[in-house]
């Protein structure tokens, strides 16, 4: 006798291929009107299911777990992050978790270039006074930014996404440093040079580029005596998480020209985006885009789909967490 499909619990709307592949071969409970889910609904709707397909906007903290459902066995994440589920609450419930490594690499090194090269070249103030109709002429003194080639750029993180920043950025001119748990083997290196410790390699860094996990380890990383590290007029960028950087301290280092410019793709508390960044013509910002590109947000849902395919045919999951 065939067996039944597995209920899925698809806590937001996926792209239409994906959600296309998830009704042929389970029974999702879909969110079809894409609101935001809180705890007390995640819970509830969770409560007929056999999996959870989650994105990173909803925490599963260790309470939540415990009022999962016995049947429930796995929660894959449409993300490369997983700071957001209590890995330890699921191990102790037997629970597996699955993330989407590798498939979004190339769209986040690419917003990382642009949140980089949009700080640099102030490219949110001059769109804004072309758009409002405030530009006036070619001004030899307008709009100045500063050039990429020859100056450093600092990776901190210096995994898959780290690693397709830093071969974007030597094409712009840039030399590459890097700060990671482990130094990296030569032929990952690719001559980048690396720094044991953050502070030491903190003064060498023009540009600053973060690409490490938002866990609470790296939580205020990037802080007011970080900061004042850089050389005068450093930029910073962010496309990790925003709990990496202590958004207060980035904005007083602005107004003091420590900081010559941000560009950030991620914000503490998301969506709700501290609205001190709004009048900042030094922050150029995006709504945490990294990974919206068709071809992307099709390979996270494979790739959740894949991880779940393999639970439930007892074959060992593409990509454990737990
Ligand atoms: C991730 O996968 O962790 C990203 O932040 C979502 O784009």
């Amino acid at each position: 006798m065939a067996r039944e499909r597995p209920v899925v619990l698809v806590t937001r709307r996926l792209p239409e291929a994906v959600e296309e592949r998830l009704r042929c071969d389970y029974r999702p409970i879909l969110n079809e009107d894409d609101r935001q889910l809180g705890p007390e609904e995640l819970v509830a709707r969770a409560q007929q299911a056999d999996a959870i397909l989650t994105t990173a906007g909803e925490p599963w903290t260790a309470e939540m777990i415990a009022r999962l459902p016995e049947r429930l066995r796995i929660i894959a994440t449409y993300s490369v992050g997983y700071e957001h589920i209590d890995l330890a609450a699921c191990r102790a419930r037997g629970i597996t978790v699955t993330n989407t490594p590798d498939v979004l690499t190339e769209a986040t090194a690419d917003v990382t270039l642009l949140c980089l090269l949009g700080a640099a070249r102030r490219a949110f103030a001059a769109q804004r006074d072309l758009r409002e109709g405030k530009w006036q002429r070619w001004s030899p003194t307008g709009y100045l930014g500063l050039e990429l080639k020859g100056r450093t750029l600092g990776i901190v993180g210096m995994g898959r996404i780290g690693r397709a920043v830093a071969r974007r950025a030597r094409a712009f001119g840039l030399t590459i440093v890097y700060h990671n748990r482990s130094r990296l083997a030569p032929e990952l290196e690719e001559g980048a040079r690396y720094y044991e410790t953050l502070d030491a390699m903190l003064p060498h860094c023009h540009f600053l580029s973060l690409h490490c996990p938002g866990n609470r380890e790296n939580e205020g990383l990037i802080d007011a005596r970080r900061i004042q590290l850089l050389p005068r007029g450093a930029v910073i960028v962010n496309t990790a998480r925003g709990n990496l950087l202590d958004e207060q301290a980035v904005r007083a280092a602005l107004a003091s020209g420590q900081l010559f410019a941000v560009g950030l793709d991620v914000f503490r508390n998301e969506p709700q985006v501290d609205p001190a960044w709004f009048g900042l013509d030094a922050a150029y910002l995006l709504p945490h885009i990294g990974s919206a590109t068709v071809e992307t947000r099709n390979a996270m849902g494979f790739r959740c789909l894949d991880n779940l395919d393999a639970f439930f045919a007892g074959r060992p999951v593409p990509d454990p967490l737990t």
